[in-house]
């Protein structure tokens, strides 16, 4: 197995994170590192558990043991609410946006961890001054407009088509102006003619912003990534540039596996 070596100009360190969920081990002695001003990958079959890496880095599920280094500093409790105040954004899986509010509100929401009164109160329905709200608002049309999708700004996500919806989500991870985007696949649902754009999207974030890809479209993940790592059942089988895990044997016993189980 190559695994890339560490380097003090990471971003973002998992070292040796193991999670059991009812009972399994889920994450068996993982570690990452996620350099700065790179787009990073984190492939694998399904189920090797790539999303629930999200989840420990994003607060969701707490590690047995192991540690999480952000900015070269530990996070001993990592808190949901608190990512986008440390530059961490994310999407979901799936899509994830809230079904009553329209596609602009939904950007906005993205945006109100900068708000005094924080995220989502009671409702949408905050006590934002107009002047805030009037800000949010022009940010959040901008952010709809970079991703060619201000025309859809009032619309409700049940009246989008999954691809808009899943830029509306880009839309709103980008509005705390994140350092660190986490993007579960993000091209999920895009049509192949889509994917050259969310490419260059995605390239078009670094280096000013460092980004930890999970994808299964291999195209994707080979022409955007600077480094990926392979999980498979929990483990890191490979990491390294895309043509050095294009080749690697380990890599491709796990998706040839994946394929017979199919
Ligand atoms: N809360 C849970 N309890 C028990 N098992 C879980 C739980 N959450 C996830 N798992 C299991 O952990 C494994 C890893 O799941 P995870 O969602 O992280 O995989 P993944 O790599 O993101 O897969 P995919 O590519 O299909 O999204 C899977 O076998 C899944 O069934
Ligand atoms: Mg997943």
């Amino acid at each position: 197995m190559r695994v890339a070596e560490t380097n003090a100009g990471d971003l973002l360190e998992l070292d040796d994170i193991k999670v059991k969920l009812s009972g399994l081990q889920i994450l068996d002695g993982v570690t990452i590192r996620v350099p700065r001003g790179l787009v990073t990958g984190l492939i694998g079959p399904n189920g090797a558990g790539k999303t629930t890496v999200f989840n420990v880095i994003s607060g969701f599920v707490k590690q047995d043991s192991g540690s999480v280094t952000y900015e070269g500093r530990k996070l001993r409790h990592i808190k949901s609410h608190h990512l986008a105040k440390m530059g961490i954004s994310r999407t979901l899986q799936g899509v994830g946006l809230f079904a009553s509010l329209t596609a602009l509100e939904n950007v906005m929401q993205g945006g109100s961890s900068r708000l005094r009164s924080g995220i989502l109160s009671e409702s949408f329905a905050m006590p934002w001054t107009d002047v805030e709200q009037e800000r949010l608002r022009v940010d959040a049309l901008a952010a709809l407009d970079r991703l060619g999708i201000a025309d859809q700004a009032e619309r409700l996500p049940s009246e989008l088509p999954y691809p808009i919806q899943k830029r509306v989500a880009l839309a709103r991870a980008l509005m705390p102006n994140p350092k660190l985007l986490l993007l579960d696949e993000p091209a999920g649902g895009v049509s192949a003619g889509d994917m050259a754009e969310l490419s260059s999207l995605i390239r078009s974030w670094v280096p000013e912003r460092s980004v930890l890809l999970v994808e299964h479209h291999m195209e994707l993940v080979m022409a955007v990534c600077d480094l990926i790592w392979v999980l498979d059942a929990g483990k890191v089988i490979a990491s390294g540039t895309p043509d050095e895990v294009r080749n690697d044997p380990a890599v491709l016993a796990a998706y040839l596996g994946e394929e017979g189980a199919a």
